[in-house]
């Protein structure tokens, strides 16, 4: 049996295109409000900037995020621990990462609108630029070739494109020069140079480029002077760290080995835009890997890949992520790459990917005077491990997931509908359990369900308006499977099933419900 009075249009569904990608993302951050994932700090005292607050359907989103990536690098492997150290930490040690003397952001004023400016992000949007009209060079020829197109034959080809790209790269040398050798005149020259206007006054009429420090500071205890001064911590990375030798030989850890840790961290942004994606105060998932020296880049190759495997398994086409190789590399680093993700402003960082060397271990060692090495038995050899380190933020994997989840989808009758097309595993409710009717025992039918399921699932039971509007409301918080209790289901035992993004029904047992949720929730498996 059917419910679904769309069901019949379901192989005629026509996503329709959002007007542009600036309506697309006001729909998301409104969509994210409307249905209780993503509050605005402090909201009724007119807010706090790029702070916000998770609601009832953010946070269980948020925390399967958290659950997904904590089952995948922990429990999935034998040689990676975890650990929860304090956001306070000892001030030194923000001396000893560098983060007190070089976590800084160049920043720059337009001395007509009086903005404030990342001089790096002005130079980033110029470059997005230049990618859009290759993009649209791209769709052009798409369009005229038809199936005959050959993306990657036109853009090694195109002598426009090939002129975009030659710029693009010249830019991408010329800023990585010019950072490398902490050259703020000349980036402020290279501003200048690329015509860069300010986006509010239209104005190329500048200040010098600064550095400005993104931690925040606070004080601890009662005496206030210089030596309380404590911050708040930009990365969860450095209680990693410190804790290196607790954690190896409490768990008597051999190398290659990890430690994972979930948190909380705090960065002081100039430019804190686009909603959730830079946010004063965020939650990283941070992995350090600790290898023998010598054999990182094996390990940081791995690292690249199985991460990527990572975000492939939630089931999102892979064109929407890329990897962007660092042409800069921090003075510690001897590689590094960025995942980046299509978010509706473009491809922007979702996760770094780092082989910072011995450099973190090496600095603690210096700065607290205990050594923080390794005895590797096999060599008979005492060594400071090198390290290779996954960072990824919460926040912008939500914002991910979130923003290519959502669409309106125009039905072969005319109708609209909002589906939020999360994946199942991340979803905050698993199912909804749905009487047809509010009455005949199917309520206490649905109720019986629900108690059965809800050890294993998230639920929600809804027996309010009729069941297409039910359907909606489930479509549009990202709801997978919607079970309706109807009159054979008393005199069956089973029930109908809808699938979220194709609105197909199927008829399944109730004894067999618990199987086909598991079954239907699990990560793809990516090779
Ligand atoms: N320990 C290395 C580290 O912190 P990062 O590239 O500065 O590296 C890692 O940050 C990840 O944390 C980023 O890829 C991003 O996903 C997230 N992140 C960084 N700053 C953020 C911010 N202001 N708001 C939200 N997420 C942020």
């Amino acid at each position: 049996m059917h419910f679904d009075y769309n069901s019949k249009n379901i192989q005629t569904i026509k996503q329709s295109i959002m007007a542009n990608q600036e309506d697309m993302f006001k729909k998301v951050v409104s969509h994210a409000k409307e249905y209780g994932f993503i509050f605005p700090s402090s909201e009724i005292y007119d807010g706090l900037g790029a702070v916000y607050d998770y609601g009832q359907l953010g946070v269980e989103l948020k925390n399967n995020i958290k659950q997904y990536w904590w089952k995948s690098m922990v429990q999935y492997h034998e040689n990676i621990v975890g650990l929860d150290s304090a956001i306070f930490m000892h001030p030194r040690i923000w001396k000893a990462s560098g983060h007190v003397d070089a976590f800084n952001d160049p920043l720059i004023d337009n001395k007509d609108s009086k903005k404030r400016y990342r001089a790096d992000v002005l130079i980033e949007d110029h470059i997005a630029k230049i990618e859009e009209k290759i993009k649209k060079e791209c769709d052009k020829a798409a369009k005229r070739f038809g199936d005959a197109f050959d993306r990657q034959q036109f853009v090694t080809t195109n002598a426009r494109v090939l002129e975009h790209q030659k710029q693009i790269d010249e830019i991408h040398a010329k800023y990585a020069e010019l950072m490398n050798a902490n050259d703020l005149a000349g980036l402020k020259q290279l501003i200048l140079d690329l015509g860069i206007v300010c986006p509010i006054s239209g104005t190329r009429n500048w200040t010098d480029v600064r550095q400005f420090n993104l931690m925040f500071a606070t004080k601890m205890g009662s005496v206030i002077d210089d030596s309380d001064t404590l911050y708040l911590r930009p990365e969860t990375a450095q209680g990693i760290f410190v804790n290196f030798l607790n954690v190896q030989k409490s768990g008597r850890m051999k190398v290659p080995f990890g430690i994972a840790q979930i948190g909380k961290a705090f960065r002081n942004e100039i430019v804190a835009r686009q909603f959730i994606f830079r946010m004063r105060e965020f939650e990283q998932m941070e992995m350090q890997f600790f290898v023998r020296p010598g054999t990182e880049l094996e390990w940081f190759k791995y690292w690249k890949e199985e991460r990527l495997r990572w975000h492939l398994a939630l089931g999102i086409p892979a064109v929407k992520y890329r990897y962007h190789d660092h042409e800069k590399l921090a003075h510690y680093a001897n590689a590094a790459t960025d995942i980046e993700f299509e978010f509706p402003f473009g491809f922007k960082e979702l996760e770094g990917i780092h082989s910072r060397t011995d450099f973190d271990l090496s600095r603690h060692s210096e700065f607290s005077g205990k050594k923080l090495q390794y005895f590797d038995s096999e060599l008979n050899e005492n060594y400071t491990p090198y390290v290779i380190e996954t960072s990824i933020g919460v926040d912008r994997t939500f914002l991910a997931i979130f923003s290519h989840g959502l669409k309106d989808e125009t039905l072969e009758d005319g109708s609209v509908r909002t589906v939020l097309s999360l994946p199942p595993v991340l979803a905050p409710y698993k199912a909804a359990v749905l009487p047809l009717v509010k009455k005949d025992g199917l309520p206490e039918k649905a109720r019986e369900i629900v108690d059965l399921l809800k050890y294993d699932f998230m639920l929600q039971y809804d027996e309010k308006d009729a069941i297409g509007r039910r359907y909606r409301r489930q479509d549009a918080i990202g709801t997978p499977y919607c079970i309706t209790v109807d009159n054979d289901t008393l005199t069956t035992g089973s029930v109908t099933v809808r699938h979220r993004d194709t609105m197909q029904q199927e008829r399944v047992a109730i004894a067999q419900l618990s199987a086909y949720l598991h079954d239907g929730i699990k990560p793809i498996k990516v090779n």
